[in-house]
C-alpha cells in the first residue's frame, strides 16, 4: 500500500518588490519536489495581495483569465485552504485543499518579515522557515544590528534614523552621520531587500539625496559605514542545532551588488567555495550559526558577510531568512557544494517545518486558574 502523500501548500508571489524573484524561486522548487511524496497545492499571491489557485497558479499570476480565489483563515479549527466562488453576489467559500505544511517561497515584505508567518501561527499550520520573530528581525536592518551588537557579533558602525527626523531637520541628521561615520556610507531603508532604495554616498549631496530616497521606502533608515569589501555568504539549515554550509563569494561586476546586478544583468560571478584559508572558513561558518541562533531563525537562512579587502576584518551584513531559492541561487548551490542536493534540501526543509510545529505543539497554552 502506498503511503499517504504529504499535502504541501507552495505559496509564492506576494505584495513585495521581490514578487518576480519569488516566482522564479517557486518555479524551481515546484519542479524539484518529489510528486510521489508530496501532493502540492500552488497558491500564488498577486501583487495586489489576492490569493489565487487554479490549474497553474504560476500562469494565473501572469495574466490567465480563469482565476480562482482562495483564502486561508486564521481560525485553527479550519484545517483547509478555502476556495472562494468567483460570483461576487453569492460569494461563498468551500474547503478545497487540506494542508499538512506550507512552504512560503516568498521574499521581502509580507513573506519574509513575519507577516505571513503570523497568519500560519494563527491557523496552527506547520510552515517552512523562521517564525514571526526570526523573520521580523532578519528583515529589519535596524533591529538586526542591535541584536548582533547585543550578541557581540561584529557589524559595521552605523547610525539609525527615521523619516520623521529627516523631514524635521535633515541637516541635523547629516551632521550626526558625518560625525559618527566617514564617506563612503550606505543608506538603506530598514525593511526592504534586493537593494531597493539603497544608495552609496561619497559626498554631502549624495548623502542628502540618499536619505530622501530611502525615506520614500521606509519609516526607518540605517546609514552604514561603507567599506571596500568582498561579499561572502553562508547557508544555514536547521532548527535548534543548525549547520552551516561552506562559504561562497559573490564578485559583482558593478559598483555594488544592486538590484540591477542581482536580477537584470545577472553577470555577477558566484565563487564556490569562497577563496578563504581554513581558519577564515571555519570562523565564518561558526559566526553564521551564531547569528542564526541569535535571531531565532529556523529552517533556513543565508547569512551574508562583508570581508574588508584592506584589513581582512569580517562583518555580518545581513541575514536573509527566505533567500533566493532557484536551483542556481547561492543558497542551494552552497548546499550542493557541501553535499546536499536541491531536492534533498526541500525534503529537509519540510521535515524541519514539521519538527518545529511539533515543538510548538509541546508548548502549554492554557492555564487553569487554581480556585482560591
Ligand atoms: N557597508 C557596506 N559597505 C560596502 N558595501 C555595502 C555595504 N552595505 C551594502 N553594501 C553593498 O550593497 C549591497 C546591498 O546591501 P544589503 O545590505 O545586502 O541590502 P539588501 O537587503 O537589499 O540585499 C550589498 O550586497 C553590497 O554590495
Ligand atoms: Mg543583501
Amino acid at each position: 500500500m502506498s503511503k499517504q502523500k504529504l499535502k504541501v501548500g507552495l505559496i509564492f508571489g506576494g505584495r513585495s518588490g521581490e514578487h518576480e524573484v519569488s516566482l522564479n524561486s517557486a518555479r524551481s522548487v515546484f519542479a524539484a519536489m518529489d510528486k510521489d511524496k508530496y501532493d502540492v497545492t500552488l497558491i500564488g499571491i498577486s501583487k495586489t495581495g489576492q490569493w489565487l489557485i487554479s490549474g497553474d497558479a504560476v500562469l494565473a499570476l501572469t495574466g490567465e483569465t480563469n482565476q480562482q480565489s482562495a483564502m486561508l483563515l486564521p481560525d485553527p479549527t479550519e484545517k483547509s485552504l478555502l476556495q472562494v466562488s468567483s460570483d461576487t453576489e453569492t460569494r461563498s467559500v468551500a474547503p478545497i485543499a487540506e494542508l499538512d505544511v506550507v512552504f512560503p517561497v516568498m521574499h521581502g515584505t509580507f513573506g519574509e518579515d513575519g507577516a505571513i508567518q503570523g497568519l500560519f501561527e494563527m491557523a496552527d499550520l506547520a510552515y517552512v522557515g523562521s517564525g514571526v520573530v526570526g523573520s521580523a528581525v532578519g528583515m529589519d536592518k535596524t533591529i538586526f544590528k542591535a541584536v548582533m551588537v547585543a550578541n557581540n557579533i561584529p557589524v559595521l558602525p552605523y547610525v539609525s534614523t527615521t523619516r520623521s527626523a529627516i523631514n524635521a531637520d535633515i541637516d541635523a541628521v547629516m551632521t550626526q552621520i558625518t560625525t559618527d561615520l566617514n564617506y563612503p556610507v550606505f543608506i538603506k531603508p530598514a525593511n526592504l531587500g534586493s537593494s531597493v532604495g539603497i544608495s552609496k554616498a561619497t559626498t554631502a549631496t549624495e548623502l542628502r539625496d540618499g536619505l530622501l530616497e530611502a525615506a520614500r521606502w521606509d519609516r526607518r533608515i540605517v546609514v552604514e559605514q561603507g567599506i571596500d569589501a568582498r561579499e561572502v555568504e553562508v547557508s544555514v539549515l536547521g532548527n535548534d542545532d543548525p549547520i552551516a554550509s561552506i562559504a561562497g563569494e559573490i564578485a559583482p561586476k558593478r559598483d555594488f551588488y544592486d538590484y540591477e546586478a542581482k536580477y537584470v544583468t545577472d553577470d555577477s560571478e558566484l565563487i564556490i567555495p569562497a577563496n578563504l584559508d581554513a581558519v577564515q572558513m571555519d570562523a565564518i561558518r561558526a559566526l553564521a550559526v551564531e547569528a542564526y541562533k541569535a535571531i531565532d531563525a529556523a529552517g533556513l537562512s543565508r547569512v551574508d558577510f562583508l570581508l574588508d579587502k584592506q584589513t581582512g576584518e569580517l562583518w555580518i551584513n545581513e541575514i536573509n531568512t527566505l533567500p533566493g531559492f532557484t536551483d542556481i541561487s547561492m543558497y542551494p548551490k552552497l548546499w550542493a557544494a557541501t553535499g546536499i542536493s536541491y531536492s534533498d534540501l526541500i525534503d529537509k526543509l519540510i521535515e524541519f517545518a514539521l519538527a518545529r510545529k511539533q515543538d510548538r505543539d509541546a508548548t502549554v497554552r492554557s492555564f487553569d486558574v487554581p480556585e482560591a
